[in-house]
């Protein structure tokens, strides 16, 4: 019976049936995930040879990564999602750094305006932090910008660097070029794909007469390599799982043959490469869509885009589930989930957020719970779907009257379904970086002259998500052995994005 059918017409009797059949969907047997990645693999050469594929492989002109020795005091703004991040940063060699930081949230406008007015927002923001506190000299000796400045005062000596972290697809030409390739992760402001994105803030920076010069372009997964390389001495890989997902990772330039016979190609040694794997498999013939994935799809600001970050990321894992949800609760003709009445918070696009899945998970994050149990639960487990209630209740506003502990049994299922199969696919990215870069062979038996694999990775799934980090890994070991994957050090490098914008304008003023 398909997915569809099965929902029509349902009775109580077929109910069990209609959850096994959605289950199924989610699974993902080994040769799947493997299938997956060896098509990852393929994705992975072609974007390295050719310009224009969707999995975009993007040179960043970052040569090398740091040890751990660099310091400096350097300005950041990070334009990524959510937030909108000022900071400074003082590095102070040995692994070590400061940040001082305020977060904006990016209002809805903002994401869907003029461009103009989204950076000229960026650097009202940027003001008023550090017009009225002029940036200062760390305490260490060593600092590059070691003064402390006027941001306003076209007399104050040379324009104070800025590294601007862009977490979005950039087509980078040099370490402060690069063009925006398209928008994602909910943002669509005009007038921005196509030009060059230092240029727009620098902009923004001069039509205020602020001292301050941009020097150094850097994507968040970029600087979270970097971040992680400072403070652990060395990264094979530095990836996002939060609103949106991607990976960087360093290559040998003569890998990288789209570059051609240019000057940077002939230098040779290695190169970062952004991926963009957010949009790895757009075509969707290895990934395993389901009706409700082509529902976010088709009702998103990209559809037929970022078709690998819809299945992962955390913008998208809650309106996934809130689709089954909506899907079972208005089967037809017997309502399979809270009386066939939801709420208008469920009705909203994007009405689930990710973060109310995770603190369902919290309660009960593992074991299977299938909804035709619950009358048989221990008075323990009873208690916890009373918690899963009383939180489906408060978050999603439902009347209290129709939600019984069965239903508070199927959210638990339902998010538990979506957000391992992300942590699942998650394992396939990161697994094409460790065969790529020769750290391992794709179905195990290899293994690393390494100790370890250092991992750096930032993103409110990696960092929240009950169990997303030990599911991805369960995978990971599946895909390249337990050899390998007990190798993997995979851990947060917070702050990545201020301070890895921080490592690249020291590497541009150099
Ligand atoms: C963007 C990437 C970014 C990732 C994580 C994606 O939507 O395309 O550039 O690294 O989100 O923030």
């Amino acid at each position: 019976m398909t997915f569809t059918s099965a929902l029509s017409g349902a009775s109580p009797d077929t109910a069990k049936h209609i959850l096994d059949s959605i289950e199924a969907q989610f699974q993902l047997s080994q040769d799947d995930l493997i299938t997956i990645t060896k098509q990852f693999l393929d994705d992975f050469r072609l974007g390295l040879s050719e310009y224009n594929h969707p999995m975009a492989m993007i040179p960043t002109f970052v040569t090398g990564v740091p040890d751990g020795s660099e310091t400096g005091t350097f300005l950041a703004l990070d334009l990524g999602g959510t937030n909108l991040r000022v900071c400074e940063v003082h590095l102070l060699g040995d692994g070590e750094f400061t940040l001082k930081q305020q977060k904006y949230r990016v209002s809805e406008a903002l994401k869907t305006g003029e461009a103009s007015a989204l950076f000229a927002d960026s650097v009202d923001a940027f003001l008023t932090e550090h017009a009225s506190s002029p940036t200062t000299a760390p305490p260490d000796p060593f600092a590059v910008s070691s003064r402390s400045i006027d941001l306003l005062d076209p007399h104050a000596g040379s324009a104070l660097p800025l590294g601007l972290t862009f977490s979005f697809p950039v087509e980078q030409t040099a370490l402060d070029k690069g063009t925006i390739l398209t928008w994602t992760k909910g943002f669509a402001a005009k007038n921005a794909v196509g030009h060059d994105v230092v240029q727009l803030l620098q902009d923004a920076f001069d039509r205020k007469h602020l001292h301050v010069r941009c020097v150094a372009l850097v994507n968040d997964t970029v600087g979270t390599l970097l971040t992680r390389a400072y403070t652990a001495g060395g990264c094979v890989l530095g990836s996002i799982f939060g609103t949106g997902t991607n990976g960087a990772y360093v290559e040998k330039v003569e890998n990288l043959t789209k570059l051609g016979d240019s000057a940077v190609r002939q230098e040779g040694g290695v190169m970062v490469v952004n991926c963009e794997w957010g949009a790895f498999n757009n075509t969707r013939t290895v990934l395993p869509t389901t009706p409700f994935d082509n529902k976010v799809d088709r009702e998103s600001i990209n559809p037929r885009l970022q078709a690998f970050e819809k299945f992962i990321s955390g913008m998208y894992l809650g309106e996934i589930t809130r689709n089954i949800l909506l899907s079972l609760l208005d089967a037809a003709p017997t309502p399979l989930l809270l009386n066939g009445r939801a709420s208008d918070v469920l009705n909203r696009h994007y009405g689930l957020d990710t973060a109310v899945l995770s603190e369902i998970e919290e309660v009960w994050e593992s074991g299977r719970t299938h909804f035709t149990e619950v009358e048989k639960l221990s008075a323990e487990d009873r208690s916890r779907l009373e918690r899963i209630r009383s939180i489906i209740i408060q978050r999603l506003s439902v009347d209290a009257e129709f939600v019984t502990l069965r239903d508070a049994a199927i959210f638990r299922w339902a998010a538990s379904l979506v957000a391992s199969r992300a942590a699942k696919l998650s394992a396939c990215a990161v697994a094409t970086v460790l065969v790529q870069t020769e750290h391992a062979k794709l179905g195990g038996g290899h293994v690393p002259e390494q100790e370890k694999l250092t991992v750096g990775v930032d993103g409110s799934l990696i960092e929240h998500y009950p169990n997303f980090n030990a599911r991805l890994r369960e995978s990971l070991r599946a895909l390249v052995g337990e050899e390998v994957e007990k190798r993997v050090d995979i851990g947060m490098a917070k702050d990545g994005s201020g301070v890895g914008a921080a490592l690249c304008a020291l590497m541009a003023t150099k």
